[in-house]
Order: C-alpha cells, then structure tokens, then sequence
C-alpha cells in the first residue's frame, strides 16, 4: 500500500444503516449524514483514502437466522434463504451507494466474494487486488456483511466485522472507526441495562474482566466485535467505537478527536 495515502476504515453496522427492528427498513437519514461526513473528511485532503464496511441490520440477520444460513446447507427448503439474503443485501447496498454517491463519494461496490474466499466459516484466502486498484485511483471500495459461498459447507455468512479483521489486516489504516448503535463499549449491555457505564478506553485488562465478571453481559453482536478489536487496533494507528446514529460523532473520531466514544488500546 501506498504509504503516502492516509487511509481511514470505517464499519458502518447494521444498526445504523437500518432498523434493526423492522425488515428491510433502510436508515436514509443516518447513511445521509454519515456519507457527509466521510466526504468532509476526504475532502480535507487529496491523500486522504475512505475504505467502507457496512453490515446487515434488518436486511440480513433476520432472514439468514430464519433459515440457518450461517451454518450451511442441510437441506434444499435453505436455497431459498441464501438467495434472498443475497438479494436483500444487494438491495441494501444499492441504497447505501446511492447515498455515498449523492455526497460526491466515487464509491464502488466490491462485494466480499471479491475480497476473501470461504471455508467451513472461516476466511481461507483473501485478494486485495480490487481494493487497491480502487484506492490507487481515488476511489472508495464499499464491501458488506453477506450470505456467501463456503467451500465446505456450500453457503454461509461473513460478517461485516470479520470484513473489517481482514481489510485492516492488508491496509494497515490511520484510523479505524466503528459505528453502531450505541456510545461505544459498555461495561454491560446498555440497551437492557441503564447503569451500564461507557468504557472510554478499552485495553486487553478491560477485555479480560469483561469477559470474567459475572455482571457484566457482552452479548450477541458486541462479543464478536470484542474479538477482532484488538487485532485491528494492532494494525490500525487508532481504533474507535462510536455512535453512527448521533451527527459528528464519525467525523470527530475520523479526525481522532472524540468526545464521546470508546478507543481500543494497541496493547
Ligand atoms: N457491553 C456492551 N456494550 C455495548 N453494546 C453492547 C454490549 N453488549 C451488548 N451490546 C449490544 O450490541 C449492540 C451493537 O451490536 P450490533 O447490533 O451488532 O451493531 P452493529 O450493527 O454495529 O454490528 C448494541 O445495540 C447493544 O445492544
Ligand atoms: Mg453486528
């Protein structure tokens, strides 16, 4: 990778980009604003390189959950499921390409089969290729949490998490910015629990009492989150989790000045 470029990887989740709560409910204010941003951003300077991971929200989990995507084929009644994950997300990705575009983001779609190669679940190869042929000519990659193919098990799903572990991997990014629904890392759940207390600076120490204490509740999305933090903080100068669904927070964590957030230590 060019070391001149100032590359910035930025996870828009599936929270932020849709409601979770609603199938196929498309957030166009909050990708609006955050396509702002990211060209604020770009715009500040011409060395400047925006790489964009989003995930499913409503246009992935619910449907890949209904018919037992991730865990591959087991009978033909999930061909069906695979296929229209695949579509639904296809859809959610247009919308979201709409919206780059329309604030002036030469945003190109590459999807996570151009990226990286499945095996058993697990990413088995990766090819950069198109990302850097992208980046080289100023323009955007945009890749996305999916249904895929599995080499193994015919079909199963990467998540837009895992897309960031291996693209931060390759890139070794300036920044790397997470946006999701909430502050940032809690000690607990905050959606279920009110005295959860935002975790501003998150260090392998934190991760571990985390982990261990009785209270506290790292669940579903968070946990796999928490996983590839730290690795992509090991590549990344800095690491962010913040809120995608409150304006500036992206652009503030983009310029590494954030207010309200939670940092990932390098170690
Ligand atoms: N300790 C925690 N800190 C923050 N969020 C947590 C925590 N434990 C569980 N969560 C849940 O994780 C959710 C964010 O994950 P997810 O919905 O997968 O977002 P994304 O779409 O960004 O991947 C939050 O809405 C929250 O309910
Ligand atoms: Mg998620």
């Amino acid at each position: 990778m060019n070391v001149t470029l100032e590359i910035a990887l930025v996870k828009l989740g599936g929270s932020v980009v849709s409601d979770k709560g609603k199938l196929k409910t498309f957030s166009r204010k909050n990708v609006d604003s955050l396509s702002a941003e990211i060209n604020s951003y770009l715009s500040e300077s011409s060395d400047r390189r925006v790489v964009i991971v989003h995930g499913g929200g409503s246009f992935g989990h619910v449907k890949a959950k209904a018919y037992s995507i991730r865990e591959g084929l087991k009978n033909d009644s999930q061909l069906k499921g695979f296929a229209e994950v695949r579509q639904d997300m296809r859809l959610l990705n247009s919308r979201i390409m709409g919206c780059l575009m329309s604030r002036g983001i030469a945003s190109v779609s590459l999807p996570a089969e151009s990226i990286v190669s499945i095996r058993d679940t697990a990413v088995q190869s990766e090819d950069f290729s198109l990302v850097d042929a992208s980046i080289a000519h100023g323009m955007a990659p945009v890749t996305f949490g999916d249904a895929v193919f599995d080499s193994k098990r015919v079909f199963t799903i990467i998540s837009g998490d895992i897309l960031m572990h291996s693209l931060a991997g390759h890139l070794r990014p300036q920044v790397s910015v997470f946006c999701t629904d909430v502050d940032g890392v809690y000690d607990s759940n905050p959606v279920i629990n009110r005295s959860a207390r935002l975790i501003r600076l998150l260090t392998e120490s934190t991760k571990v009492s985390l982990e261990e204490s009785a209270r506290s509740d790292v669940t579903g999305e968070m946990r796999g989150k928490l996983a590839v933090l730290f690795d992509i903080a090991h590549c990344s100068s800095r690491t962010y989790v913040v809120n995608g669904r409150v304006r500036g927070r992206l652009l503030s964590a983009l310029r590494g000045d954030v207010r309200r957030g939670t940092e990932v230590s390098h170690g």
